[in-house]
């Protein structure tokens, strides 16, 4: 997952990363995905083509999930904080660019350095995370999931109804500003809740997200002010997109035998 966009004026005026100061950066860093890449990467970096991240647009016009949630704070939410995360993860990698060439996820990866976030993490799992949350609803969501992925919700959590409760207790009980993610546990090999604070997405020790909600304050006040439950109840019976995240498990199982249920793919 990741979007680029060629910004041509940064061409001319970066220092080129393999400089000695970019040389000490790059040892300090010592991130591993940085050294499993070999000599080929810093050479390839140096075409100096640089990236910038993209701001994607939600996979809907900003009016299509009313009443539920509104354009006006989509456009707040989107337009204005999405983008601040867009904005400020580029500026930042300006400053870094040791970290260009990561594809969005290696970079959430990375820059979680194993619990000990470097400077550009917010930013980064902030982007990943709202490109994701967009891809999460649809209008006339909610409802029920499609037959295979309610069997494998069913063997997890015992029902649906188990779970909705579960990823509703988790998201009222979730103190501060966080995310509540549906994952597929890639060693446990079963769907789980898991609430993360702030930034933190679950990739970072290698869960499969499989749909999320946005928890922050900034999600919901102009439609529900202080009333998360509405928001969240709101989620699940009106926005959320099983046919995504549907097809988000039908492709975790090329890396996760699930076993029985099968996930059917179409
Ligand atoms: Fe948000």
């Amino acid at each position: 997952m990741g979007s680029f966009s060629l910004h041509a004026s940064c061409l001319a005026k970066h220092n080129l990363p393999w400089s000695n100061g970019c040389s000490q950066n790059l040892n300090s860093l010592r991130i591993p995905a940085l050294q499993q890449r070999g000599p080929g990467f810093l050479s390839r970096k140096a075409s100096k083509i640089l990236a910038f991240y993209g701001l994607k647009s939600p996979p809907y016009a900003l009016d299509a999930l009313e009443p539920y949630m509104s354009k006006r704070l989509l456009e707040t939410h989107w337009g204005e904080h999405h983008h601040g995360y867009v904005e400020g993860l580029n500026k930042q990698l300006e400053k870094n660019d040791i970290l260009y060439s990561y594809t969005l996820d290696e970079l959430v990866k990375v820059t979680y350095n194993n619990g000990n976030p470097l400077p550009e993490f917010n930013n980064a799992a902030q982007v990943w995370n709202h490109d994701f949350f967009w891809e999460s609803m649809q209008p006339g969501g909610g409802g029920m999931p499609e037959l295979g992925l309610l069997q494998q919700i069913e063997k997890d959590f015992g029902s649906f109804t188990n779970f909705k409760e579960k990823f509703i207790e988790a998201s009222l009980s979730l103190f501060g500003s966080g995310w509540v993610w549906l994952v597929l546990k890639r060693q446990e090999k079963r769907l789980e809740v898991v609430k993360t604070s702030n930034a933190v997405n679950p990739i970072a020790w290698d869960d499969i997200p499989l749909m999320s909600l946005d928890t922050w304050e900034h999600a919901y006040y102009q439609d529900y002010k202080h009333d998360r439950g509405k928001y969240v109840n709101a989620f699940m019976n009106h926005l959320v997109s099983w046919h995504v995240v549907t097809a988000r498990i039908i492709r975790a199982e090329a890396f996760v035998n699930l076993g029985e249920p099968k996930i059917p793919v179409a």
